[in-house]
C-alpha cells in the first residue's frame, strides 16, 4: 500500500449537508481536495465514505495524518508547513495600530474580540466572595459566561451554574472547592469540573486568598442557593485535574494540555492549558469560541486592523471565526490557560 500525500498541511473547511453522503480523500492524490475524484486507484488508499449528521460547517483533513478522519484533528501542526509563522516586524505588520484606548476594563480589537483587565471590572459580594463578570452575552459571548471569583478568608457561600455544565481555572491560591458537599483540594492552575445543578464553594487555605474563573456553558447567571447541594454526580468522581508535563501534546513549537472535556464528563466545554515560545503564529480562526486566560508572560493579540498588548493576569475573548493571532513577544513565551466551546480540539484551526 503507497504512503498517502499532504495534499496540504491544513485543513479544508466545507459546509455539509444533512443527510448527504460524502467520499473523502484519504490518499491525497485526488484534485477535487478534500474529496475523491478517483485517484487513488492502485494506491491501496480507499476513500472514506461518511454521511454528514447535520448541515453544518466543517474541517475536513487536507493532510491526511488525521487519525479522525475524515475530520481535522489537529495532526496537521507537527507536519513540516503546518505550524506557520508570521513576522510581526514586516512592513504590514507594523502598520497595524497598537490599540490603547480602554473602554472600563476592555480594549476592543476587531470582530468583538476584547482583552480585558479582570481586576478593574466591576465587582460585587456575597459574603466573603467577591464575583465579577468577565465575559457574557452582552459582551459578545454566544456559548459562555464567565466569571472571576475571589474567596477570602473562610468558605464561601454556594453558588450554582444552573443547568450548564461548568469549570473553574484555580488562578492563584490554594485550599478546597466543595462541590456539592464533596471536597477537593486545588492549587493554582489545576482545572475543575462542575456538573449541571450542583453547588460550588471555595475555601482558601488558612490566611490566603483564592482566585478562580468560573466558566458556564450555554451562557448561565450565578445562582446564589440557600445552601450547599447534596446532588454531587457520583458517575463522574474525578473532578480536579492537575497540570502533568506527561500529558503535553505538541503543536508544533507551542503544547497544551487538556484539563476538563469529555473523558471527565464535560458535554460542550474543553478546558486546557498551554504554551506558547516567543514567535507570531501566522493569523488564522477557528470553528469554536475561545477564552484565554494569561497566567504568565507577556503578548501582543492581532485582528485584522488591530493589534493589543497582553500580560499575566488579563483575558483575552476570542469570537468563534475570527481571524486572529497570539504572538508571545517575551523570553519566557505566554502561558495560558484557555477554555473552548462547543469543541474538543484546541489544535484545530483554519487558514483564509
Ligand atoms: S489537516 Fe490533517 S489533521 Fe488537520
Amino acid at each position: 500500500m503507497d504512503s498517502p500525500v499532504v495534499a496540504q498541511p491544513k485543513p479544508y473547511l466545507v459546509k455539509l449537508e444533512c443527510g448527504r453522503a460524502y467520499f473523502w480523500c484519504a490518499c491525497g492524490r485526488s484534485r477535487r481536495q478534500p474529496f475523491c475524484d478517483g485517484s487513488h486507484t492502485d494506491t491501496g488508499i480507499e476513500p472514506r465514505r461518511f454521511v454528514a449528521p447535520r448541515t453544518e460547517e466543517a474541517l475536513l483533513c487536507g493532510c491526511k495524518h488525521t487519525r479522525g478522519g475524515p475530520f481535522c484533528d489537529g495532526a496537521h501542526t507537527n507536519l513540516p508547513g503546518g505550524s506557520p509563522l508570521d513576522d510581526p516586524d514586516s512592513p504590514a505588520n507594523r502598520a497595524i495600530p497598537l490599540v490603547t484606548e480602554k473602554d472600563g476594563p476592555r480594549r476592543w480589537l476587531d470582530g468583538g474580540c476584547f482583552i480585558v483587565c479582570p481586576k478593574s471590572a466591576a465587582s460585587a459580594w456575597r459574603g466573603n466572595l467577591r464575583h465579577r463578570r468577565i465575559v457574557g452575552a452582552e459582551l459578545g459571548a454566544r456559548y459562555q459566561t464567565q466569571f472571576l471569583l475571589e474567596a477570602e478568608g473562610a468558605r464561601t457561600p454556594p453558588v450554582s451554574l444552573g443547568a450548564s455544565d461548568a469549570v473553574l481555572l484555580v488562578s492563584s491560591g490554594g485550599g478546597e472547592v466543595v462541590i456539592s458537599g464533596r471536597a477537593f483540594p486545588v492549587q493554582a492552575t489545576d482545572g475543575v469540573y462542575l456538573r449541571p445543578a450542583e453547588t460550588l464553594e471555595l475555601v482558601p487555605r488558612s490566611g490566603e486568598s483564592l482566585q478562580a474563573f468560573l466558566l458556564a456553558s450555554p451562557p448561565a447567571a450565578l445562582e446564589w442557593p440557600a445552601g450547599a447541594g447534596d446532588n454531587f454526580d457520583r458517575r463522574f468522581p474525578q473532578r480536579v485535574i492537575a497540570v502533568d508535563a506527561a500529558r503535553r501534546t505538541a503543536m508544533g513549537s507551542r503544547f497544551f494540555q487538556i484539563l476538563v472535556d469529555e473523558r471527565v464528563g464535560s458535554r460542550v466545554i474543553t478546558q486546557f492549558i498551554g504554551h506558547i515560545p516567543r514567535s507570531k503564529a501566522a493569523p488564522h480562526r477557528h470553528l469554536y469560541e475561545e477564552t484565554l486566560i494569561v497566567l504568565s508572560g507577556r503578548g501582543c493579540m492581532w485582528t485584522e486592523t488591530r493589534k493589543a498588548t497582553v500580560a499575566a493576569g488579563e483575558v483575552i475573548f476570542l469570537p468563534r471565526k475570527q481571524l486572529h493571532s497570539l504572538e508571545a513577544t517575551c523570553a519566557e513565551g505566554l502561558c495560558v490557560a484557555g477554555v473552548i466551546c462547543p469543541g474538543d480540539n484546541p489544535s484545530i484551526t483554519y487558514y483564509d
